[in-house]
């Protein structure tokens, strides 16, 4: 039976699918987490499936790492892979300069922590993502549970002295519980609206005691692929300082294995 997908569903489903070209065999790889990887890691189960694919995966998420299991992926320990050939995941925001947003899905620290040890990291999403400037999507920043509030009214001072007018900041629920990462910490998602320096920004909430990390991801992207629900894909690399941009029109069957 053929499986209806959004547009915005499509999109990302096509995102995933050319990233893809970017893994082979022999490579370690960093599988994302969210809605968009998670196409990504039912591409590659796929192709390890049905073509042979021999990789091995360093997920970022507990989550990640199920579906990978389920879809015949090997997985490893990020210190048993050491460094990784890639990375490839979601975001929340993107800018023109590769910036990001991450964490909506609260992986953040895991996220950053791999895409950190990638020789490259790979962003698949859809056009929703692509900003001017990062900020309307809220700050998901990742604290650890002893002096949650202490940490939050630090986060709050150091916003201000930044220069931050409006400051809405909530701490992450779940199913009328608070979220837990899963590393054991919990998430304030800070609605900053513009976030003019973003470097500047995520350097000052780390500095700050109790933050373990921010889903600012900045110099860490150096490629966004960006997908389109008629199947065509915009692909933005940094090449040298300066962003190169390419197209691809849909290849012809891409939505096939969905009955699409
Ligand atoms: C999870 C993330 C995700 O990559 C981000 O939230 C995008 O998710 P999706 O692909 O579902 O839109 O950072 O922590």
């Amino acid at each position: 039976m053929a499986l209806m997908l959004s547009g915005s569903e499509r999109a990302k489903f096509t995102a995933a699918k050319l990233a893809t070209d970017y893994v082979k065999t022999g490579m370690k790889v960093g599988l994302g987490t969210g809605s968009t990887a998670a196409w990504l890691v039912k591409h590659l189960g796929a192709m390890v499936t049905d073509d042979g694919l021999d990789i091995v995966a360093v997920p970022t998420s507990a989550r990640t790492a199920e579906l990978a299991i389920e879809h015949g992926i090997k997985i490893i320990t990020l210190d048993e892979a050491g460094w990784l050939d890639v990375t490839i995941d979601g975001a929340d925001e993107f800018d023109r300069d590769f910036n990001l947003i991450k964490g909506g899905g609260g992986a953040l620290l895991r996220e950053k922590i791999v895409a950190a040890a990638s020789h490259k990291m790979i962003v698949i999403a859809d056009k929703a993502k692509d900003v001017a400037t990062l900020g309307n999507f809220a700050l998901p920043i990742e604290v650890i549970p002893f002096g949650l509030q202490s940490t939050q009214s630090l986060i709050e001072a150091k916003l201000k002295d930044l220069g931050f007018k409006t400051l809405d900041i909530q701490l992450r629920k779940k199913d009328d519980a608070l979220f837990v990462t899963d590393e054991g910490n919990h998430i304030l998602d800070a609605r900053l609206g513009t976030i003019a320096n973003p470097h500047d920004l995520a350097w000052n909430l780390n500095f700050i005691p109790g933050v373990v990390e921010n889903g600012l991801f900045v110099d860490i992207c150096k490629a966004v692929i960006i997908g389109h629900e008629n199947g065509s894909v915009e692909l933005r690399t940094l090449v040298d300082g300066k962003t190169v941009t390419a197209t691809t029109q849909a290849s012809k069957n891409l939505f096939f294995d969905i009955g699409q």
